[in-house]
């Protein structure tokens, strides 16, 4: 009983995540910035297609050797970022135990191209297809905007995701959605600036959002790494937790000593070339094991809260 008290007392861990072992991610074949719909993409600086070919198999080692398992699919042609994979939809087992992925409906019409092929893949393994946006509802979705946290699915709005998409994923799932308003152009998606690392621990950029939003963030984590504007543009958030092995393109000294300090481990991950289309670690990687109903509660009929 002491030991315990004392082994508690002196943990420096919280519980781990229990999703982000299985992964979709898609080959880079024919990854290219063909167009300009973030501040990232300059037509001007095209990623070397080898190197990035390289970069990706060593993302790929780097989650095996973290434990997590990988599936991936050959990029089509016509489909220069299909290869941030986060975005193509969220992935979930419903209360039920059926598989369910949400298609995203992107914002961007470039990147609509992406969803049949997705959705057939995500098909192929056993998750029925749901559609925002569709029978002419204009409300879009990009899963790069959602992650589970504390009692809801939170889901980043405004440069991306709408406030009908927000409506839509909560119907869709049977969960409750916490809408976070996001105002930075440079971290469009939530996945630039918000990163669940374990039960009670996150890295949080509070600069991505509105005062509001903000502060409804940093109330849903009971103890938040909060990263500064520049922390965050080095796309350090753009991270990948696989228990307790946080996967990141870069990592701030400062951040790395909080991290180390809560028994995490940091592997570094060389993705540059990928940085060249505005996403890093987390948006070439698509989590496949989220459940409702353990990840997140289920809320029939679901629903939508924003911050004030
Ligand atoms: N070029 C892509 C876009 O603008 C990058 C997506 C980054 N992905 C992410 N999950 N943040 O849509």
């Amino acid at each position: 009983m002491g030991q315990t008290l004392t082994e508690k007392a002196s943990s420096p861990t919280s519980a781990e995540l229990a999703w982000g072992r299985r992964y979709l991610l898609v080959r880079p074949d024919h990854f290219r910035v063909d167009y300009r719909i973030n501040p990232y993409m300059d037509l001007a600086d095209q990623p070397d297609a080898a190197l990035a070919r390289a970069q990706w198999d060593g993302l790929v080692a780097a989650l095996v050797g973290a434990g997590a398992s990988v599936e991936s699919f050959d990029q089509p042609a016509d489909a220069p970022d299909m290869v941030y994979a986060m975005n193509l939809g969220l992935a979930v087992t419903l209360e039920s135990g059926a598989p369910l992925a949400v298609m995203s409906h992107m914002r961007f019409a470039e990147r609509r191209r992406e969803t049949e092929s997705a959705r057939r893949w995500f098909v192929s393994r056993g998750f029925g297809p749901s559609y925002i946006g569709r029978d002419g509802v204009g409300a879009h979705f990009e899963a790069g905007d959602a992650f589970p946290c504390g009692d809801a699915l939170v889901v980043g709005f405004s440069p991306r995701t709408d406030e009908l998409g927000l409506k839509a994923v909560a119907t869709e799932l049977g969960v409750r959605v916490r809408g976070l308003r996001i105002t930075h152009p440079g971290m469009y998606h939530l996945d630039l600036a918000f990163c669940p690392l374990d039960r009670d621990r996150a890295l949080v950029c509070p600069a991505a959002f509105d005062d509001a939003s903000a502060q409804a963030l940093l109330a849903l984590v009971p103890d938040p790494l909060v990263l500064t504007e520049a922390e965050a543009l080095t796309f350090c958030a753009n991270a990948v937790v696989v228990g307790r092995t946080v996967l990141m393109p870069a990592c701030p000294d400062r951040v790395r000593g909080i991290l180390e300090g809560w028994g995490f481990d940091v592997v570094l991950v060389e993705v540059g070339e990928f940085h060249k289309g505005g996403g890093s670690v987390r948006c070439l990687t698509n989590p496949l094991d989220i459940v409702v109903g353990r990840d997140l509660p289920a809320v029939p009929g679901g629903e939508v809260l924003l911050p004030l």
